[in-house]
């Protein structure tokens, strides 16, 4: 099912999630005001409170509460929080296909916007019913960005990634709110523990999958991206393809130095980008992000076959090919 069908499968309950998304968002102060108003108009995937949603109706059935669609919704804005920050950690001009708030104001109203956005993801869900597991879910998803972020910096002054930090890093940068959305949806409708882990698995697995696509596309992506392309190697971040080409490389620490010194000669990247092209660095990602998506397939097998069971499993299936 494509995304359409899938928001149209959801119905009015969708609406009612994105209104309060809208309601989140609007503030007294005209700038931020105009600028959230034209975030809103140009909105992502909302590919997280999709997973919210359907995991709600998978664990409770088809009738949402007011709170699944708070967790919804709190999970869409918290993750464009995190891309306002992000596009000033990349210095990235664009996304979604248009300029970015830190490119045509700068970094300081950037970080202001995500503080802003940030604060009014936590304020979605401050009604919830069980306080102490929403605000340790969320305090542990919002650590690990910072963690992985902050481990994705200092590996780029180093040049040293190993599979098992790029793993931590994109756990902790992308995997961890997946697994989040994934949960609060099953907890909205007090779905059993059982239920709740399985939930957290898929999310995880889908989490990894989907940041491994994300960086193919950085590599092997085009104009449908509406990001800027080869931006990961600039910034010398070690991503799977990356680490695919090196696994196959004899000459390893040769192409690590030349990592480390992008900064003095930036014509290395190019000489980098052609050497994971052509020495199977895409390929080995592929392999492994197919790899995680059975593994989230595979999470579902507690459920009883139903739409939303049909739904989730061609979420991951799809992230395969997705181009943008
Ligand atoms: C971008 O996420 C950041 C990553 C985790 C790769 P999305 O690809 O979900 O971004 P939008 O919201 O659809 O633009
Ligand atoms: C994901 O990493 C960023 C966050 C989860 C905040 P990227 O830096 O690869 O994301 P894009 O490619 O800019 O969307
Ligand atoms: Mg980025
Ligand atoms: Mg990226």
């Amino acid at each position: 099912m494509d995304r359409n069908s899938v928001i149209a499968f959801l119905g009015k309950d969708w609406d009612s999630m994105q209104a309060l998304i809208f309601k989140a968002l609007g503030s007294d102060v005209p700038m931020l005001d105009e600028i959230n108003r034209r975030l809103l108009e140009n909105a992502g995937k909302m590919l997280r409170p999709r997973l919210t949603m359907l995991f709600a109706r998978i664990c409770g059935g088809p009738v949402l509460t007011e709170e699944s669609l708070r967790y919804a919704a709190a999970v869409e804005v918290l993750h464009n929080a995190t891309l306002l920050h992000d596009d000033v950690a990349d210095e990235a001009m664009t996304r979604r296909g248009k300029p970015t708030v830190m490119s045509y104001l700068g970094a300081v109203p950037a970080v202001l916007v995500g503080d802003f956005w940030l604060a009014r993801a936590v304020g979605l869900l401050s009604d919830c019913s069980d306080m102490k597991w929403t605000l340790d879910a969320f305090t542990r998803t919002l650590t690990d960005l910072s963690e992985g972020e902050m481990l994705q910096q200092q590996k780029a002054f180093t040049s040293d990634t190993t599979m098992e930090d790029y793993l931590r890093i994109i756990y902790c940068k992308t995997g961890s709110l997946f697994v989040t959305a994934c949960q609060s949806g099953a907890k909205s409708v007090q779905a059993s523990e059982e239920m709740i882990q399985a939930a957290g698995r898929y999310g995880k697995a889908l989490g990894l999958a989907f940041q491994i696509r994300d960086d193919i596309l950085d590599y092997a992506g085009d104009e449908k991206t509406g990001k800027p392309l080869g931006i990961d190697l600039l910034e010398q971040k070690i991503t799977l393809p990356l680490l695919g080409a090196l696994s196959n490389s004899p000459d390893e620490q040769k192409w690590r130095q030349m990592i480390h010194e992008i900064p003095l000669h930036p014509g290395n990247a190019d000489t980098i980008r052609d050497f994971v092209l052509s020495n199977g660095g895409v390929e080995f990602a592929e392999k492994k992000l197919e790899d995680y998506v059975s593994e989230a397939e595979h999470a579902l097998d507690i459920f009883p076959d139903c739409t939303e069971k049909e739904i989730l499993a061609g979420i991951a299936h799809l992230n395969s090919i997705r181009t943008q």
